[in-house]
């Protein structure tokens, strides 16, 4: 029930219950009340002004699968899929960094990861189903074929960062559910990304790269640097792209930029530096001390962002001019997301999806490259 107070505020009377309830899934989420309900209220407003569209889609921003239907799409099965940072990239359709990226023909017919908040982020902005679990458990529900199979396999295992056990670890060792999809699924090319350090441990390597080939696959992989294809940070990754016999052997994308016109933090982000944070543009920051160990990094104004971290427990970077960490929306912004895709839960998980993202616009090129490959295929 609801009245107003004498000051005219809206009352609403709860069951003791209920708000038990409330406050305990709050807890969880890591927001306030008042930001619940402002996060509510928008997500609520923007159903009943664009029924069909996910909350993520402008004007501007086409929705990822708009185009799907009327050219051939080649299929995508998602594995480990995230908030959706490598799907954005393959379906293209999004401005960011005021470039557009176009729509490219992939369509995702199956997605999957085991963190319920990231499915709810990826369902929001990419618009498509995805199953929430552990991937062990939804193997057999993978169709049975597809063209395409994309993803960024845990790399808590691997990471400089990490405890270190590798790929044979509970995480990391999880490149071997992505075999089972392959055996099941039988794509035309399959994609895999992870951690640099993977590249220095010749035996994990070695392992990865030999399990990827006894599938029958040609395997091909590099280290990107992020920066290189107009990604406003310092990120190394390696990427696996594999081919089926018969496939065209895979070109990887030409680098768009040098070190010397890579995309600077200023360039990327210094439009919100006179921005109130406002949560429902995810323009909020942590307000972690520094730290003796790690997080201690500031921005420079002039060069890209350092690598985004999934696990840094609010030791995010430090903002080249404003004593603060950066927001959300800014680190989002040197992961090259564009501004309309939210992240509907609290901040950690923000931290922690934005981080373990591959960049959209590397993503994206990526993709192209292996479309250019997919089309050159007898059909
Ligand atoms: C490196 S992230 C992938 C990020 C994603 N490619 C993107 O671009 O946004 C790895 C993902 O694997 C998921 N994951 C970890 N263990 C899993 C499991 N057993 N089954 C399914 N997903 C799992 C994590 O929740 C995390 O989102």
């Amino acid at each position: 029930m609801s009245m107003r107070s004498k000051s005219g505020r809206i009352v609403i009377d709860i069951k003791p219950a209920v708000k038990r309830r409330l406050y305990a899934a709050l807890s969880l989420s890591g927001l306030s009340l008042k930001d619940w309900f402002m996060q509510t209220a928008t997500d609520y407003s923007a159903k009943q002004l664009q029924p069909s569209l996910p909350l993520s889609t402008s004007t501007k921003q086409q929705r990822p699968s708009a185009k799907a239907s009327t050219t051939k799409a080649f299929s995508v099965v998602s594995l480990f899929s995230g908030c959706g940072g490598m799907d954005l990239g393959f379906l293209g359709g999004f401005s960011t960094l005021k470039k557009q990226y176009h729509r490219l023909p992939f369509n995702v017919v199956w997605a999957n990861d085991l963190n319920s908040a990231a499915c709810k982020t990826y369902q929001a902005n990419i618009g498509k189903e995805i199953l929430c679990g552990d991937i062990w458990d939804f193997l057999d529900q993978l169709p049975p074929s597809t063209d395409v199979i994309i993803g960024g396999f845990p790399c808590q295992d691997i990471s400089v960062n990490g405890k270190r056990a590798g790929v044979n670890g509970k995480r990391s060792g999880l490149y071997k559910a992505m075999v089972e999809a392959v055996k099941i699924t039988k794509p035309k090319v399959f994609i895999a990304e992870n951690v640099k350090a993977l590249l220095r441990h010749q035996d994990w390597l070695n392992q990865v790269v030999g399990d990827f080939k006894g599938l029958g696959y040609n395997v091909h992989f590099q280290l990107y640097q992020a920066a290189d294809y107009g990604v406003p940070q310092t990120r190394e990754r390696v990427v696996f792209v594999c081919t089926a016999p018969g496939i065209p052997a895979f070109t990887p994308p030409e680098p768009e930029r040098e070190a010397a016109s890579w995309i600077s933090a200023k360039e990327a982000i210094g439009d919100l530096e006179t921005m109130d944070p406002l949560l429902t543009k995810n323009h909020i920051w942590s307000f972690a001390n520094v730290s003796p160990e790690q997080g201690n990094r500031k921005l420079i104004a002039n060069r890209p962002g350092y690598t985004i971290r999934a696990e840094c427990h609010g030791n995010i970077q430090f903002h080249y001019s404003l004593p603060r960490r950066i927001s959300m929306r800014e680190a989002a912004r040197l992961q090259s997301f564009p501004d309309k895709f939210v992240f509907h839960c609290g901040i950690r998980e923000m931290e922690r999806q934005i981080g373990n993202a591959v960049p959209p616009v590397l993503a994206w090129h990526i993709a192209k490259a292996v479309l250019t490959t997919l089309e050159a295929s007898p059909s």
